[in-house]
């Protein structure tokens, strides 16, 4: 496959994609039964991945989205996340975050810790992709679908310049 100047492989196939996903959406069941946890999508990279795994939930859950708009702050003079989008009253709430991958773990830190802050009563991570060997902060993930290597991977709602998420497989760079 061919995105602008960029050549990728596939990585994933779409059946290993969805059995994983109900995997995941199993263990989930199990692990909330009798409770009503809120699913957070970070956008736009989990669009896919929170369609499919949503029809797998059996739990009486909401299902909200988020985007994680980063500035750099003058002050600080650090890359500041701030989520945008959260409508919801999230206070003594537990909380899924379904995110398509995690890289070096900055969004999904930062996401968690300003989740926290608002009240929730637990946050609990499900990641499609992980790439273990980018990571640089210390985060406990409960639900992985797969560890990857560290290339760049596009398709199944990731992108390359913002093109390539409308494919049911992920592919890689060559
Ligand atoms: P992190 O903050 O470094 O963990 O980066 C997380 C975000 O970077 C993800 O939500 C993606 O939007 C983007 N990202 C990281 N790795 C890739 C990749 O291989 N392909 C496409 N997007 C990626
Ligand atoms: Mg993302």
């Amino acid at each position: 496959m061919k995105i602008k100047d960029k050549s990728f492989k596939i990585l994933i196939q779409e059946e290993d994609l969805q059995d994983k996903i109900a995997q995941m959406a199993e263990a989930i069941n199990n692990d909330y039964k009798g409770r009503a946890p809120l699913f957070i999508g970070i956008l736009n990279g989990s669009f896919m991945f929170v369609a499919d795994m949503m029809k797998h939930i059996s739990l009486p859950s909401k299902v909200s989205f988020i985007k994680v708009a980063s500035y750099t702050d003058m002050k600080s003079s650090g890359s500041v996340k701030e989520l945008i989008g959260l409508s919801e009253n999230i206070f003594e709430q537990e909380i899924v975050i379904l995110e398509d991958i995690i890289d070096s773990g900055t969004t999904m830190s930062a996401v968690i810790d300003q989740l926290k802050a608002r009240g929730a009563s637990s946050v609990a991570v499900a990641t499609l992709l992980l790439k273990p060997k980018a990571l640089k902060i210390n985060l406990d993930i409960k639900y992985v679908g797969f560890e990857i290597g560290n290339k760049f991977v596009v398709g199944y709602g990731l992108d390359y310049d913002g093109l390539g998420r409308n494919s049911g497989a992920i592919y890689q760079l060559k």
